[in-house]
């Protein structure tokens, strides 16, 4: 099957969040089974000297963007066997500090930055020598060219038009800008209705994704239920109206990439039957990062955006109480709002020898903390999927999680399954339950048998991608409803 993927981030060329994992390992996985897979993303900054084998397409985009035209070229890359990569070149758009925006903003102009990627993404499918059968379009960045692909189709003899799948990672964020936007895409103003791209009066481009594409999924069977119930952030009733088309398809981990074996970002090896090398992996951490070299010292972590979406402002006073009351230490890394950056830092400078919060993005640091620590936290307000509870389960970090989305499909309690558990999970978003859930902790790290057990069976789990990439072909055929 041909397939083009459009998304605003790509592993390993662009990363805000888990849709650029999704996305990377997910185009590998199709490609590796055969499928002719190409994925279409932004020329971010730096890109060119980063992937110097890109080569430039000869190759001009010139298109209408509202009343402007504005010219872009394309860049390439091929890799033997894995996905084709089309980056599309407009440096006044794309070239600058930051993906969305800088230090916990966004750029002002991001509906003109992401209708033109939707526009072009389109372009290149009509275009392309060996056009896909299906555009695979992620999030409300791409979702408007499931509206240019039907125009085009209806009005513009676009005979072969491709199937066109939305993947909904996060109905949280939809790209909602004022009615005026619309004009941007230089469509008839029919559409813009509410069973089309209006949206309370407003241009919204997830929904208008959601209403014209002819197949949507998201990231876990629980996600696709809860949106279509009462947390579709607004859209519950037109993702009802779609449910029959809605399929949830659990996220799979690249294990090349997130494996505790020969990986350059951990000094220590180790696995699920010598766990030795997580115990030095722990205490280089602990190094590193300036606190107590303490074998028996239970590690919590958290690497996250600081976001309200992750419940960071529960965990907060759950932290204090328990830092103060416990020997434990705390690890976070991430960057996002600035109220909780600041928050989170002022927690460190309160509990200067048991807390580190290191405010920015780093990726091999994100391995070692993996690696390093006995659990991993994600008290989640909702979760499409998350990835980093997967991560933990292989590096062996226990993950505390609350009991939504992709959390409650891949994490397994006690309580629930003693035969299966692999983690902790409560269920109330709120300080009491919470703090049961670390209490629940520390228990099991003073039961090392116990530890032992849910470790090595977390790190037995199993969710690599070729299960979930043989579903989204199941889906990409199923006829639409
Ligand atoms: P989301 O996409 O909602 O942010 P996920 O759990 O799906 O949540 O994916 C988060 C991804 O982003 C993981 O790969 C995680 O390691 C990575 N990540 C988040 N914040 C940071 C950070 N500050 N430094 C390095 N990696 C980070
Ligand atoms: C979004 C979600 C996250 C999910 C990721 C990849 O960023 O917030 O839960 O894992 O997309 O699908």
């Amino acid at each position: 099957m041909k397939i083009l993927m459009v998304s605003s981030e790509v592993h390993p060329f662009s990363k805000t969040g888990g849709l650029a994992d999704m996305v990377g390992a997910l185009s590998k996985t199709l490609a590796g089974l055969g499928h002719e897979v190409s994925v279409f993303t932004p020329l971010y900054r730096g890109l060119r000297e980063r992937f110097p084998a890109m080569e430039q397409m000869d190759w001009e985009i010139r298109l209408p963007l509202g009343g402007q035209m504005v010219e872009a070229s394309l860049w390439k890359l091929t890799d033997d066997g894995s996905a084709t990569i089309y980056f599309l070149d407009q440096p006044e758009f794309y070239d600058r500090d930051g993906i969305y925006g800088v230090a916990g903003g966004v750029f002002p102009d991001n509906e003109a930055r992401y209708l033109f990627f939707s526009k072009c993404a389109v372009h290149l499918a009509r275009h392309m020598t060996s056009p896909p059968e299906v555009l695979h379009l992620h999030d409300w960045q791409a979702a408007p060219a499931a509206l240019l692909v039907n125009h085009q189709k209806w009005r513009e003899g676009w005979g072969t038009a491709p199937r066109v799948c939305l993947t909904l990672h996060n109905v949280a964020y939809q790209g909602h800008f004022s009615a005026n936007t619309f004009s941007l895409l230089n469509l008839p103003w029919e559409y813009f209705h509410p069973e089309g791209a209006e949206f309370y009066s407003g241009f919204n481009c997830l929904k208008t994704g959601i209403m014209y594409a002819d197949l949507l999924t998201t990231v876990s069977p629980r996600y696709a239920r809860e949106i279509t119930q009462d947390q579709g952030h607004g859209l519950d009733g037109v993702l009802r109206k779609r449910a029959g088309g809605l399929t949830g398809i659990l996220n799979g981990v690249d294990y090349e990439e997130w494996r505790t074996e020969d990986n350059p970002h951990l000094e220590h090896e180790f696995n699920a039957s010598d766990l030795r090398g997580k115990a030095k992996g722990k205490a280089a951490l602990q190094q590193k990062l300036g606190l107590a070299v303490s074998p028996n010292t239970p590690l919590f972590a958290a690497v996250t955006r600081l976001a309200g979406q992750k419940g960071l402002d529960i965990l907060l006073p759950v932290l204090e109480e328990m830092l103060a009351a416990n020997e434990m230490q705390f690890v976070l890394l991430g960057s996002g709002e600035p109220s909780l950056e600041h928050a989170y830092r002022t927690l460190a400078e309160r509990f200067a020898d048991k807390v580190v919060v290191q405010i920015g993005y780093d990726t091999g640091l994100s391995h070692q903390i993996e690696a390093g620590s006995d659990f991993f936290l994600m008290p989640s307000r909702y979760e499409p999927c998350g990835l980093n509870q997967m991560y933990s389960l292989r590096y062996g970090s226990v993950p505390i999680v609350r009991r939504t989305g992709g959390l409650d499909d891949s994490v397994e309690d006690f309580n629930d399954d003693p035969l299966h558990a692999n983690g902790v999970k409560f269920e109330e978003l709120s300080v009491p339950a919470l703090t049961d859930a670390i209490r629940k902790a520390l228990r099991i790290y003073a039961d090392k048998e116990l530890l032992g057990i849910l470790r090595r069976r977390g790190m037995s789990a199993d969710f690599s991608w070729g299960q979930s990439a043989r579903e989204y072909l199941r889906a990409f055929q199923t006829p639409s409803a």
